[in-house]
């Protein structure tokens, strides 16, 4: 079902004391506001996550997690996985992050396997993707954004979209403080609906959110979120203080 959705990526920051003094904060922040069709979102490091789902217990905010291990179980040292994150009641996961891609080596393949795993589970995804700046240069972006989704996605049935939330993230946009322009943005949210509608339909097209990440900041959250075909933000450094996360709610 399509939502407007504010969510905070917050990486590898916030120790346990500060992930709960953060979420109190958010919850403290949106508890006035009108909310409608709205979920706002938090994604903790997977040693706060126990913590952040007490802390946000009875609220509007959703504590999800960043990442989990494609494997029910087995020997991956350092691993999570998507059966440990529903047992402790997360109900939703980030995968294909372009910090996991670039860093971590995370390909399409592997994507591919979270996806299916994820949603094996019983987990909603909200599935990052975006082109490099090169990609952009090149003017390959709708072609690179295209195949990863293809890549990693395009094998589930239609029926699967309803766990899907997707978050285009140019990667020369994310913690550097360049955004996309509202209208490179909806550009590419037309293109990526277009996308869905020609491989399954049009009622996949419509009721899939899609979120843009990249430098959202309260300054400029209101005029990309105003698109038409943009859901609401995947947010990074500015989901770390309270007070410009709720600008940011606000702006949806
Ligand atoms: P910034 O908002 O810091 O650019 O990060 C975006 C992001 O990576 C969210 O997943």
């Amino acid at each position: 079902m399509r939502h407007k959705i504010v969510a905070g990526n917050w990486k590898m920051h916030n120790d346990s004391k500060e992930t709960k003094t953060l979420i109190k904060g958010v919850r403290k922040s949106i508890k006035k506001l009108s909310l409608k069709n709205t979920r706002v979102i938090v994604a903790p490091t997977f040693v706060n996550l126990t913590a952040g789902l007490k802390k946000a217990k009875k609220s509007k905010v959703e504590v999800i997690a960043q990442n989990m291990h494609q494997a029910k179980s087995g020997a991956f040292t350092g691993e999570v996985s998507a059966s440990m994150l529903k047992s402790i009641g997360i109900q939703t996961v980030i995968l294909g992050h372009s910090e996991r891609r670039t860093l971590f080596g995370e390909t399409d393949v592997i994507l591919a396997e979270k996806v299916n795993a994820a949603l094996e589970s019983g987990l909603e995804i909200i599935f990052c993707f975006g082109e490099l700046l090169e990609d952009r240069k090149s003017e390959n972006h709708f072609t690179v954004v295209e195949n990863q989704l293809k890549n990693a996605l395009f094998h589930l049935e239609p029926i699967a979209w309803v766990n899907i939330v997707l978050a285009y993230e140019p990667v020369w946009a994310i913690g550097t403080g360049e955004t996309a322009t509202p209208e490179q943005a909806q550009e590419m949210h037309a293109f990526i609906r277009d996308v869905l509608a020609k491989k399954y339909n049009t009622v996949v097209a419509e009721n899939t959110s899609i979120l843009y990440g990249g430098s959202v900041k309260p300054n400029n959250a209101q005029e990309i979120f105003s698109k038409k075909d943009v859901d609401g933000g995947l947010i990074g450094g500015a989901s770390l203080k309270v007070e410009d996360f709720t600008e940011i709610i606000k702006a949806i």
